[in-house]
């Protein structure tokens, strides 16, 4: 899929959008599931600044398949905790790489959803899948701790990356 089909997803309806983002998921789900590490959607180029760290509380009692919202590295900076059903963590900023607006985890579409300009990221990797963002949400990076504890440690800011509808070919 070329730059232009950008336009046509930007017109779909939100219901559209989110039929498009859990039929997108589901197709590349054998690319996406392959990551096992929470720590591997960090790319080369992206820049890795740690914070003091702090244990995100009940993260060790979500289950499967659950999130989390929490906060860092401040507690103005909202984040989310996502364990996929392997049991895999993964942790975003909540900080749409738009404008700032604080998103939100859709999780019936596996999304998630920015309230100012509609934009979408797809949950599992944070990938801009809609609207105006051009870089994929930043990643938290986490540490497990003794007794199962989790722990974020650092906060990988990401670059621009190919929209996700172009790394796996569209969908038809
Ligand atoms: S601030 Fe999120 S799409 Fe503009």
């Amino acid at each position: 899929m070329d730059r232009n089909h950008e336009g046509d997803t930007d017109q779909l309806s939100p219901t559209t959008r989110r039929t498009f983002c859990a039929g997108l998921i589901l197709s590349s789900a054998g690319l996406l599931i392959a990551s096992t590490n929470a720590n591997e959607v960090i790319a080369a180029q992206d820049s890795l600044v740690m914070y003091p760290p702090r244990k995100i509380e009940g993260a060790e009692t979500l289950l499967p398949g659950s999130s989390l919202y929490f906060n860092y590295p401040t507690r103005n900076d909202p984040a989310v905790l996502l364990r996929s059903t392997d049991g895999e963590y993964r942790a975003y900023s909540r900080r749409c790489s738009h404008a700032g607006c604080s998103v939100d985890l859709d999780a019936s579409s596996r999304c998630f959803q920015c309230p100012c300009h509609q934009g979408t990221f797809d949950a599992r990797m944070g990938h801009v899948m809609f609207g105006p963002p051009r870089r994929p949400l930043d990643v938290i990076v986490l540490q497990v701790r003794a007794g199962g504890q989790l722990w974020a440690i650092g906060k990988s800011f990401r670059r621009d990356a190919e929209i996700i509808t172009e790394a796996v070919g569209g969908v038809d």
